[in-house]
């Protein structure tokens, strides 16, 4: 097969890219048609989606044999599915008949049940019946080559990941900065709570989602109040190399409690001195002080926090537009909590406020750059992560560009 072309026009925006990946106090934001050009998603498409690891799910939302996530990503359908040995695998959702999705959405089988002419698939995804084909060809003839594709798959500390590249390098050796991080979260076997909040589609470039999730700058600003217990100037960076899967800062807690003042677990919500869940207890005095703010782009962002971990789906529709899936996970002891549900629900709501709060900037954000005279802006000092994410994409960009030739 010939390579794919990469245009004139994506070729010049890569570098315009450059300035972008400077230090802090020289980068620049990136092209602004970065953010707008459909022909520039398309490039991504190629260039990120269809070789980075991209997040589907936690482990812990498919505990049992046959629990699957359905999701259709860029346009592949896919599943993800808990097997019979305990394992989990990841397979096109593509029926070998005539292409319909077996399924959409998550859910739980015993077989995979094509619901266009019955064709059916056991959990592994091999060919175990098809009606009324004996005539044309032999099931045992049928079976052969009619399996369905196996995708590649990670699992990395539960967090789920695909790879439509087979040649992909491993996940896990690229997230050793981020790793101890998240190593007392993972000793308290956190799960997926009881609410997951599905946004659909909504406005905004997935680089302007992962942007504003990942700068501590714009908080003051667009969370008065409500963030003032995570201050920008307690924020920490950590250095990164392009070949680094993950990007991450922390910042420290201030201001939830008065001196010598206990927390109080109540449904009043996470403002001065309530929180809705007690603290995780596999984590260190630092970590209970600190939010760590986390992406493995281009679809995972997380929040480590001292009760939860929060976490976005990102998935890019258009260049305008994204679906965002909010999930959380709890320490056992809150998800044994009688009224778990509320709380959660509580905390979602407390979440909302924010997320609205962001909606409302990504969108004027995505009108502002598609202005003839949207800028090249110069970033603060607490944008560290955001060069930082451009130097994660453009070396992406390259490498596939060198790859085509
Ligand atoms: S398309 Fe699936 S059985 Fe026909
Ligand atoms: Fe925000």
């Amino acid at each position: 097969m010939d390579s794919p072309v990469v245009s004139d026009r994506i070729r010049s925006v890569l570098d315009q890219m450059e300035a972008s990946t400077r230090a802090v106090d020289e980068a620049r934001t990136l092209p602004p048609e970065c953010y707008t050009s459909k022909e520039f998603l398309e490039f991504e498409k190629e260039a990120i989606y269809r070789r980075c690891w991209l997040y589907v799910g936690h482990e812990s939302q498919i505990p049992e044999a046959g629990n699957y996530l359905a999701d259709n990503i860029l346009g592949e359908p896919v599943v993800v599915v808990r097997t019979r040995d305990g394992g989990i695998k990841a397979m096109s959702a593509v029926c070998r008949h005539r292409s319909r999705p077996l399924v959409v959405e998550n859910g739980s089988a015993k077989l995979f049940r094509c619901p266009y002419h019955n064709w059916t698939y056991d959990l592994n995804g091999n060919l175990m019946g098809a009606p009324e084909m004996n005539k044309t060809c032999p099931l045992k003839e049928l079976r052969q080559g009619n399996a369905l594709p196996a995708i590649r798959f990670e699992n990395w500390n539960g967090f789920l990941f695909i790879n439509f590249d087979e040649d992909a390098e491993p996940l896990a050796p690229s997230l050793q900065k981020l790793q101890p991080h998240i190593e007392n979260f993972v000793k308290a076997d956190l799960k997926v709570g009881p609410v997951i909040h599905d946004y659909g589609e909504i406005p905004g470039n997935w680089k302007i989602w992962v942007e504003n999730a990942m700068e501590p700058y714009h908080t003051p600003w667009v969370h008065p109040m409500e963030h003032d217990y995570l201050a920008p100037k307690n924020s920490r960076y950590e250095d990164h190399v392009p070949s680094d899967a993950s990007i991450h800062h922390w910042t420290y807690i201030t201001g939830w409690f008065e001196e010598d003042e206990k927390p109080q677990y109540d449904l009043q919500g996470p403002d001065d001195a309530h929180m809705l869940f007690p603290p995780i207890k596999t984590l260190t005095e630092e970590e209970l002080n600190r939010a760590m703010f986390a992406t493995i782009p281009p679809f995972l962002f997380f929040s480590a926090m001292p009760d939860m971990v929060f976490i976005f789906q990102i998935v890019p529709i258009t260049p305008d537009s994204i679906n965002l899936k909010v999930s959380w996970l709890f320490a056992k002891e809150c998800l044994e909590m009688p009224d778990i549900e509320e709380r959660a629900r509580k905390q979602d709501e407390f979440n909302d406020i924010f997320n609205q709060q962001d909606f409302t900037t990504n969108k004027h954000v995505q009108q502002g750059l598609h202005s003839k005279y949207a800028p090249r802006g110069r970033y603060c000092y607490l944008e560290e992560t955001l060069p930082q994410i451009n130097r994660w994409l453009l070396k992406r960009c390259r490498d596939y560009v060198e790859q085509c030739g």
